[in-house]
């Protein structure tokens, strides 16, 4: 039942001589944050012109003329401008349980995809350097984002564009070259690469042939050289192992890992074009596409000087070949703000490249802010960055020690892996993205505040109600007129609009609105707990109060789902 279309109806039956359609009413049609202003509410003001009255007055006159009998409305009140309509509870509930039951395992699935294609490509760290928290980052936004889009029926593929290429890696090769033999590069070998890549650095500058020779090699590595070739290979290799150990952990997958160097041999087919379409310019012996027509005053440089290309070229040669292999129609990025201007840059310069319009209107950053850790703690490890995988392992330690104070629990280890994790997660998407953030590995654990734990643990609590009733949910149990205090209206109306919260995070790349929505219901379910006893000797109460806290469980499982976080069986 649509109730916004119940209401927008008899909105527009009650008015004459206004140029408003049905469909317009029921766009502005709001649910109020207090229960006392009623299930929804119209806000009067966006009538007040054509009606050439003021708000208040409208919403009276309204309130007169809105004839309520025989529908689903128990009343309509009038305040401060607005017409506030109460829904009958017991069709609030039957709704509810209707629409759930539909679904049910599955509720929240949706299918407004059509298959169409989705690319997201998250994560994209650089080889033989440190996988940061801002790659963290990105991997945990990006993966509930492919999930989302995947719930709601787009044919999804995941892209980690690795940062594989560049003249560092020519270093690498120089400085392996000469103190290769000092180091055991099968562990940790990301460490060493680094420092490796540091002694390297520091001889160039002292040593001016020494960085000429690393040119060479940069050389010959581009044309092939089965050396120069074998060891970056052996480096990918390596860094991709230790990067590996962290999508483990955090149950992630890429369908594919085609990185900068995939591109490296496709990149003059952007220069052909852009030469073709008369866009490139020299500007100090670059080669560059002028956008100030754009609004954008820095030039996309896409050859530099000496005739080597650079990062956007590369990522231009990219739209060019997910456009012929995948026919997206959206493209996703997230990647952190610092690439904002990056990204406005090749976006526009893509325009350029002959391609049609579907894929250049496709492409979208999903930027996200600043993240770092909190001064003094464990950012000074290890040079001036805390490893990531060391970070995740960590919160697994400490989520066992939680538990181990809490309950005992069998699987142990399996449970602290799923909470420690699960906080992590839950911490890097519970603030909307793009608001800067210090991670704080304590809070993320804290079970009783806003955090993942908090949210598992309530959807755990769900599942043991359910077990030491042993109960088999079934509708036909449920007797609609013992649900209609408040806090069980609370929880329905939370569980009801599940599939709007995902529309609403998938239409904003917006993961942590999922994430406040499974703490909201997390928090509903506690109320509604504390306040009705579940196991009752009025069976119709029971079994009522049974339903519900199953249909909690499926909603909160499905949204950390969605989330990339695991559901415990016990904590
Ligand atoms: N490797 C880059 C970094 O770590 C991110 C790559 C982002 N993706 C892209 N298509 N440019 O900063």
């Amino acid at each position: 039942m649509d109730f916004k279309e119940i209401i927008a109806s008899l909105i527009f039956d009650s008015i004459n001589d206004v140029q408003i359609d049905k469909d317009e009413i029921k766009k502005y049609i709001e649910i109020p944050k207090e229960n006392e202003n009623g299930d929804f509410a119209f806000p009067c003001f966006r009538l007040a012109k054509s009606l050439k009255m003021a708000p208040n007055i409208i919403a009276e006159n309204l309130k007169e003329k809105i004839n309520i009998k025989d529908s689903i409305i128990e009343k309509v009140e009038a305040i401060s401008g607005y017409l506030n309509f109460f829904i009958d509870k017991s069709h609030i509930v039957k709704n509810a349980i209707d629409k759930f039951d539909i679904q049910k395992e599955e509720y929240g699935k949706q299918n407004i995809g059509n298959e169409k294609i989705i690319l997201v490509e998250y994560s994209s760290p650089n080889i033989a350097k440190p996988f940061h928290i801002g790659h963290l980052k990105t991997t945990i936004i990006g993966n509930a984002l492919f999930n989302i889009y995947k719930n709601c029926g787009y044919k999804t593929i995941s892209l980690n564009h690795l940062g594989d290429y560049g003249t560092q890696f020519a270093k690498l090769i120089e400085g392996y070259k000469r103190w290769g033999s000092e180091y055991d590069l099968e562990n940790d070998p990301i460490d060493k690469l680094s420092d490796i890549y540091k002694r390297i650095n520091e001889l160039c500058e002292e040593d001016e042939s020494v960085l000429e020779e690393c040119r060479e090699t940069f050389k010959k590595l581009e044309n092939g050289d089965e050396f120069c070739v074998n060891l970056w290979n052996r480096f990918k290799e390596l860094s991709l192992k230790e990067f590996e150990k962290i999508y483990k952990l955090l149950n992630v997958k890429f369908d594919s890992y085609n990185g900068e160097s995939f591109y490296s041999d496709k990149m003059q087919e952007v220069v052909d074009i852009l030469e073709k379409n008369g866009k490139l310019t020299t500007s100090q012996g670059a080669k560059v596409v002028d956008l100030t027509d754009k609004g954008i005053k820095t030039p996309c440089i896409i050859k530099k000087t000496d005739g080597t290309s650079i990062y956007a070229t590369r990522d231009l040669a990219a739209i060019l070949y997910r456009a012929r292999t995948y026919d997206f129609d959206k493209c996703i990025y997230v990647v952190a703000e610092e690439q904002n201007l990056h990204f406005k840059q090749i976006f526009e310069v893509a325009k350029y490249l002959d391609l049609d319009e579907k894929y250049t209107n496709g492409l979208i950053h999903v930027s996200y802010g600043m993240i770092r850790l909190p001064e003094g703690k464990m950012s000074t490890r290890k040079g001036n960055f805390v490893k990531v995988e060391d970070l995740l392992n960590d919160a697994i330690k400490k989520a066992g020690e939680i538990l181990q104070d809490r309950n005992d629990v069998d699987n142990k280890e399996l449970i602290s892996k799923q909470v420690g994790i699960g906080a992590v997660i839950f911490e890097d998407l519970k603030e909307s993205r793009i608001k800067n953030q210090v991670f704080d590995l304590n809070e993320a654990l804290n079970f009783n505040g806003e955090t993942g734990p908090y949210v598992q643990y309530m959807t755990v609590r769900t599942k043991s109600v359910l077990e030491k009733a042993g109960y088999i949910p079934n509708k036909d149990d449920v007797n609609i007129e013992v649900l209609t205090d408040n806090e069980s209206i609370n929880l329905i109306k939370l569980i009801e609009n599940f599939d709007k919260i995902i529309l609403s995070a998938l239409e904003k790349n917006e993961p942590s609105i999922i994430a406040r929505y499974s703490v909201d219901l997390a928090k509903a379910y506690s109320t509604f707990y504390n306040e009705n006893k579940i196991i009752n000797s009025d069976t119709a109460v029971q079994d009522a109060r049974l339903y519900l806290t199953y249909m909690t469980k499926v909603t909160l499982t499905n949204a950390l789902k969605l989330l990339g976080i695991e559901v415990p069986e016990k904590m």
